[in-house]
């Protein structure tokens, strides 16, 4: 397969099963819905996956204290809980790997199997404090008071013979891939914050586990379980055929997506992102991936909203009062990614209302029913408006840089402010008062025709953010019947002026953004 036909592969972190998604694991899922979808409309093949982390001891220990096995706990979290939530937000995954299914366990045992084969491991004792919540090996400057930074949670104290992995071997070539790939780490807060961990001394990584059971043994020695993070990390390889024969079709997949274009994670788990997975690629001289992406953090009262302190929000919390569409907007267009974000009800109830129900889906609403009224429900001849054009023209290069560069606001900006472009030549060219006189008919018609084909163009641009709403949009100007579905609409042609054919029927469809309710406290 040539270089130039590999699919863009994105994934997400596969998340602990110990407890239901919240807002948090759906931000980063939404994230990586909203960029793939971006890339499919690019016109690139593209693979997205997402799955679950079902092995270690804080799944196990939360297994048992609901009275479950471990494994009927995890079947039960990701098809009542994780499926079903990511269904609910429309992520577009192509696949979800769930790490105690065979083909990734086998894939895993073969590529340890190597490592050892090559000398990357050997046997030692390990000593030192755990932190069951991170599943990680600490160092004294993790720990406060013997407590977890991250969690606020005493950590263990961990005694074993262990299998280590030859980590600190490959740290002159992770501080030279850094510095030859930047663009491999971002944004730079995180590339500095890996390159001073890199220089401050790392350690040789246990990677297994002998005083529980609930893993995936180490194949010459199986009274020990893999690490849960080693086991992990491998589920992006895994997942797609790591280790096979290069005609089976494990071994094809392979060769058309590794290496992965952008690993999304929070800033939580950047280390073992950008540490220790690449140096396991590297023992096994597997291309590294682009890009890791870290973004911020939701907090909660200042905090990191996690499951474990219990201020997880759950997704439907929101989507029940705002819609789902307006979920996947929020949180990517009110946080810059890379930074952390407090959420608020007053502030996502303020952006709904001025950006999503007034800017874009009154402009909407408006034009619809002024076709309907001037035009008899049909788009109007095509005509051309060269400063909505060369307007457009700005927003997609500048939305197409921007997304592409996982700059979410900017790319969602850059499109709001043609929305409001738009707005603003509607309220100039004040069509109603055009239709007064039938001597202005011409006029009127290039103004209507002007704003529906903006809004074609707003729908195209706004759908990776919004399927579902766009897609309601797309039928109500006639688009679906006349130029397809909107899931083809290109971004390299949505500047074209003047797509959308003359004559589509319009129709009154739902309102896209509806008032909201007063929310019951
Ligand atoms: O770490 N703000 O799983 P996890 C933003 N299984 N993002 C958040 C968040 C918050 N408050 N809380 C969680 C694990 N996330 C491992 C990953 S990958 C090989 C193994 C998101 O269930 C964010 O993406 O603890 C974070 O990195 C991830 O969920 C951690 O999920
Ligand atoms: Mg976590």
């Amino acid at each position: 397969m040539s270089a130039e036909s590999k699919s863009f592969y994105l994934t997400t972190p596969i998340y602990y099963v110990n407890d239901a998604p919240h807002i948090g694991h759906a931000y980063t899922t939404v994230a990586g819905d909203v960029l793939t979808r971006w890339h499919r409309q690019r016109g690139e093949s593209v693979w997205f996956l997402t799955g679950t982390d079902e092995h270690g001891q804080k799944v196990m220990n939360t297994a048992n204290l609901n009275g479950s096995s471990p494994q009927e706990w995890c079947d039960r979290l990701v098809e009542t809980a994780w499926k079903p939530n990511w269904a609910n937000l429309n992520i577009a995954y192509d696949d979800f790997i769930r790490t105690t299914e065979p083909r990734h366990m086998e894939r895993v045992q073969r590529f340890l199997s190597g490592l050892k084969d090559q000398g990357h491991i050997y046997s030692g004792k390990y000593e030192g404090p755990y932190c069951i919540d991170c599943e990680e090996f600490k160092l004294p400057g993790d720990l406060d008071e013997g407590k977890c930074k991250i969690h606020g949670r005493q950590v263990e104290m961990v005694s074993e013979e262990n299998w280590f992995f030859r980590l600190s071997a490959f740290v002159p070539q992770l501080l030279q891939h850094y510095k030859d790939h930047p663009e491999a780490c971002e944004p730079a807060s995180a590339r500095n914050e890996v390159i001073s961990f890199l220089e401050s001394g790392v350690q040789d990584l246990s990677i297994s586990r002998s005083t529980f059971d609930w893993g995936i043994p180490v194949p010459w020695d199986v009274k020990q379980v893999i690490y849960v993070w080693f086991d992990a990390l491998l589920n992006y390889a895994t997942a797609v055929g790591l280790g096979d024969s290069a005609d089976s079709p494990g071994g094809k997949k392979f060769a058309s997506v590794w290496p992965p274009d952008v690993h999304l994670v929070g800033k939580d788990i950047l280390r073992f992102h950008a540490v220790i997975w690449p140096a396991m690629l590297m023992a096994a001289n597997l291309p590294l991936p682009k890009k890791v992406f870290a973004h911020g953090w939701l907090l909660v009262g200042g905090e990191k909203m996690s499951k474990s302190k219990l201020t997880g929000i759950a997704p439907s919390d929101i989507t029940d009062h705002f819609g789902i569409d307006a979920f996947r907007y929020y949180f990517l267009r009110a946080i810059p990614f890379g930074s952390d974000g407090s959420f608020s009800w007053e502030d996502m109830g303020a952006r709904y209302t001025s950006e999503l129900a007034n800017d874009f889906g009154n402009l909407a609403s408006r034009l619809i029913a002024m076709i309907e009224k001037y035009c008899d429900g049909k788009i109007p001849a095509i005509a051309f408006d060269d400063t909505l054009q060369a307007a457009l023209n700005v927003t997609v290069s500048d939305a197409d840089a921007a997304m592409i560069a996982l700059d979410f606001q900017g790319g969602i900006n850059s499109i709001m402010d043609f929305c409001k472009r738009v707005n603003g030549y509607v309220t100039e060219q004040q069509p109603w008062v055009l239709a007064k006189d039938p001597a202005n008919k011409v006029e009127l018609d290039k103004v209507l025709y002007n704003t529906a084909d903006a809004i074609r163009a707003l729908a195209v641009l706004f759908h990776s953010v919004m399927p579902a709403t766009t897609e309601t949009l797309w039928e109500s100007l006639g688009a679906d019947e006349s130029m397809g579905p909107i899931s083809m609409q290109r971004i390299g042609d949505v500047a074209g002026w003047g797509q959308l054919p003359a004559g589509s029927k319009v129709t009154k469809g739902a309102v896209l953004f509806p008032r909201l309710e007063e929310k019951a406290e």
